[in-house]
């Protein structure tokens, strides 16, 4: 009789760590949604003026504030990024779920803060109809101190020459006008382009000034969301896993997709941590620009 009942215990016991892994597994993509990680980029480059040596960009994207990113963590981001002294921040899109989202974004005074400047373009969820919208939220984000930068070129001046940042309006949902983007960053001696989407590069690289920028810096695939060994198990790219996470270089240019900050569909990830990043320009003698980075695990 007693070891029957030992028996029975251990059976529960057995159950109940037998069901642990299963709920881990459930909770864990929840959890990892909640964090935030800030990386430390080192950029080195041969291209970049001198005058330019030491300027400090942080970049983020993909907030996403709605039902599944909520206003008190909307607030812990600003301070986050706040907090980093960014010489400019650069905003890569998808403020909310769909353009009446991203008007409420900015309704919330969001307080970025860049000692030159905070700039802004918009992504596919930004530019949802109707269209109306959109000078709407053009509007909102100039009176929240965000320079929209959607088809177009903010430029800083030092010593002489000249840094650029561009980009175009959103490539699935918007107009994006390549050639005139190019147009306008033909004097810059170095420019970063920020197309919220890494799916329009391939697009500049058979344009006539096709050299029009030397590192892009985009958002749009949250690092897959899901990923499972480097492979997202739904991607929002045409091209799969090319521009999943991280750093690339293709046809001369250095590019940089990151995570992004929120999730879209369901408040969920794996293999893909949320990421802000604080990207520290040098100048290099080397032939070819170098990249280092260093990852501070954050739990907001
Ligand atoms: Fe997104």
């Amino acid at each position: 009789m007693k070891s029957k009942k030992r028996a029975k215990r251990v059976g529960v016991f057995g159950k109940a760590l037998a069901l642990l892994p299963v709920s881990c597994v459930l909770l864990y993509p929840l959890y990892l949604a909640t964090q935030l990680d800030t990386v430390f980029e080192t950029y080195a480059s041969p291209a970049l003026p001198k005058a330019f040596d030491g300027l400090r960009i942080a970049f983020v994207s993909d907030i996403h504030y709605g039902s599944l990113f909520m206003e008190n963590r909307v607030r812990e981001l600003v301070k986050r990024v706040n907090a980093l002294e960014a010489d400019i921040v650069l905003l890569g899109g998808d403020y909310g779920e769909d353009s009446e989202g991203a008007i409420r974004f900015f309704d919330l005074h969001p307080g970025f803060h860049g000692k030159f400047a905070v700039l802004g373009t918009v992504g596919n969820h930004d530019r949802t109809l109707p269209e109306s919208n959109f000078p709407k939220l053009l509007k909102r984000m100039a009176q929240e101190g965000v320079i929209p930068v959607v088809n177009d070129v903010w430029t800083l001046e030092k010593d002489g020459r000249t840094l650029a940042f561009a980009s175009i309006d959103d490539y699935f949902n918007g107009a994006p006008d390549f050639e005139w983007v190019a147009k306008l960053c033909r004097e810059a001696d170095f420019t970063m382009f920020f197309p919220h989407n890494p799916d329009a590069l391939p697009e500049t690289y058979s344009l006539s000034n096709q050299l029009f920028y030397q590192l892009a810096l985009c958002g749009h695939t949250h690092g897959g969301q899901v990923s499972i060994l480097g492979h997202a198990i739904k991607s929002s790219s045409d091209y799969g896993d090319r521009f999943l996470s991280g750093w690339y270089r293709e046809n001369g240019m250095d590019i940089l997709v990151s995570n992004g900050v929120g999730t879209s569909g369901l408040p969920v990830r794996l293999g893909a941590r949320p990421q802000i990043h604080l990207i520290t320009l040098k100048t290099a003698d080397t032939e070819q620009s170098t990249i280092s980075r260093q990852i501070n695990k954050g739990s907001k």
